[in-house]
């Protein structure tokens, strides 16, 4: 009887996809739903705010630029402290980055601010991987965008001057990293 009730449950599981108890705990925690990487890149992109400094002006309208041009780079600096950086275009820095490559950067480089890298760094792998196929799907586009200057460097481009100013000494940010 025991036998027949665990067979039973097994066959349920595997051929009926019936929900018991032994069901294993990570097949209900949550992650991204989608039907394809590429659209769970898609996901990402937008709710991990890559967009608002990887897209020229995708603030400014409220995120109404054309898919076809997101992620194109930005050549609006971001100078504060750590010098001047323009966030990079991401649609040609998949193109020379192999699946792997992009990864590893994703989730162990340090860079300059504004980039947030220290949230990004613990984005999951299989989540790194899906944006890596998102930018792929999407294709080269664009130019590459200037590389960041010193502090000391007078930019020839426009910037946003992040200069803190009245802030407390710990909230003043601009690790120099
Ligand atoms: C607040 C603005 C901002 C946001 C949000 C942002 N980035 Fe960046 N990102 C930058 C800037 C600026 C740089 C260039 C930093 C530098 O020159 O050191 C950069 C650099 C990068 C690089 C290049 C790193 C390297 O090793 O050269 C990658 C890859 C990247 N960003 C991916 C992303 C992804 C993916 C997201 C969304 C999950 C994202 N960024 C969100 C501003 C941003």
């Amino acid at each position: 009887m025991k036998t027949f009730l665990i067979s039973l449950g097994v066959i349920c599981t595997i051929f009926l996809g019936c929900h018991t108890e032994n069901e294993p705990e990570t097949a209900r925690q949550p992650h991204v739903k989608a039907d394809n990487p590429v659209e769970a890149g898609r996901y990402l992109v937008t709710v991990g705010m890559c967009n608002d400094c990887h897209t020229e002006g995708y603030m400014a309208v409220e995120g109404n630029i054309p898919e076809d041009d997101w992620l194109t780079g930005s050549k609006v600096g971001w100078r504060g402290p750590w010098g001047t950086t323009y966030p990079v275009n991401l649609r040609l820095r998949a193109q020379e980055l192999t699946e792997e490559q992009w990864v590893e950067q994703l989730r162990t480089r340090k860079v300059k601010p504004p980039m947030p890298w220290m949230n990004v760094n613990k984005m999951n792998e299989q989540d790194a991987r899906a944006i890596y196929a998102y930018l792929r799907a999407m294709g080269p586009k664009g130019e590459r965008m200037p590389i960041a200057l010193a502090p000391n460097q007078e930019p020839t481009t426009p910037y946003l001057n992040m200069v803190p100013l009245n802030l407390p000494p710990m909230a003043e940010g601009g690790a120099s990293n």
